[in-house]
């Protein structure tokens, strides 16, 4: 591991998985198992082991993004893995896209779009929502997402890069609707989440408006197996409704 890398430490208690993400640095890492220096971090690779000074194990890895998922500030609601798969495999996301992305929030999906595609340019209208998100992809050891505080409602009229993704999960997106072609490659999607269905309407209306488009809306509907020794069927507990996704493309 390298000076500035996160590091996502794992151990166990009591057959008890607990996870901290730290920095290697010249810092020391306190927790109830004991004291880490993370510089003794640097000699390490991936799948090694550290103790603390009390001897507890603890396994090295690199963070990936559904631990960044876990770990990361939260300053509002952020969209759930599922659906952002859904995102990604719908628009076919890719290393070469340009990604524009509003709102903010925590992050969390620039930092999954951030992690595949080229570039990715996020904006937040809350300041303070946008400083916790930079310090997320900060972590996350990203370095081509682009926090711009701002009402994308405004400032989508200033922006001069051109985009392969939109994506708006965001109560303003039938605001930003009518101004997204412009930004928008030959071919190139936008995409919306939307937690209700009056917002949905609002959206689908709003791309009838500045059409044509090839739509869908969509929701991802995730159900876990609970696996005992009693049997196995769907969980009672769990992630119930998340949001619709609409899907529309030039
Ligand atoms: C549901 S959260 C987005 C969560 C984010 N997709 C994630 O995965 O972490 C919606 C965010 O949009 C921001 N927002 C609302 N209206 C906005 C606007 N007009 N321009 C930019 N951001 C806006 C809110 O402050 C909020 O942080």
């Amino acid at each position: 591991m390298e000076y500035g890398e996160m590091v996502l430490l794992r151990t166990f208690l009591k057959e008890r998985q607990r996870e901290f993400i730290v920095c290697v640095s010249e810092d020391v890492f306190h927790s109830d198992f004991g004291i880490i220096e993370l510089s003794e971090l640097v000699r390490l690779s991936p799948g090694d082991r550290i103790y603390s000074h009390k001897g507890q194990e603890f396994t090295v890895q690199k963070p990936r993004m559904p631990d960044m998922f876990r770990h990361a500030q939260r300053s509002g609601a952020p969209m759930m893995p599922k659906d952002i798969g859904m995102v990604v495999a719908y628009t076919g996301l890719c290393k070469n896209d340009m990604v524009l992305d509003a709102g903010t929030g925590s992050g969390i999906l620039s930092m999954y779009l951030g992690s595949i595609a080229k570039k990715v340019i996020t904006y937040e209208i809350k300041a303070n929502f946008a400083n916790l998100a930079r310090n997320n992809i900060s972590k996350a050891g990203l370095d081509n997402i682009e926090v711009r505080c701002g009402n994308i409602v405004e400032e989508i009229d200033k922006i001069e890069e051109k985009f392969d993704v939109v994506t708006l999960d965001t109560i303003s997106s039938p605001e930003v609707i009518p101004k997204v072609r412009r930004v928008l490659v030959p071919r190139g999607f936008v995409v919306t989440y939307s937690p209700f269905i009056e917002q949905t309407i609002a959206i689908r209306k709003a791309l009838d408006v500045s059409g044509p488009w090839d739509i869908m809306t969509i929701e991802c509907i995730e159900r876990p197996l609970s696996v005992s020794e009693r049997g196995t069927r769907p969980g009672t507990g769990g992630v119930g409704h998340t949001g619709y996704i609409t899907i529309a493309r030039i």
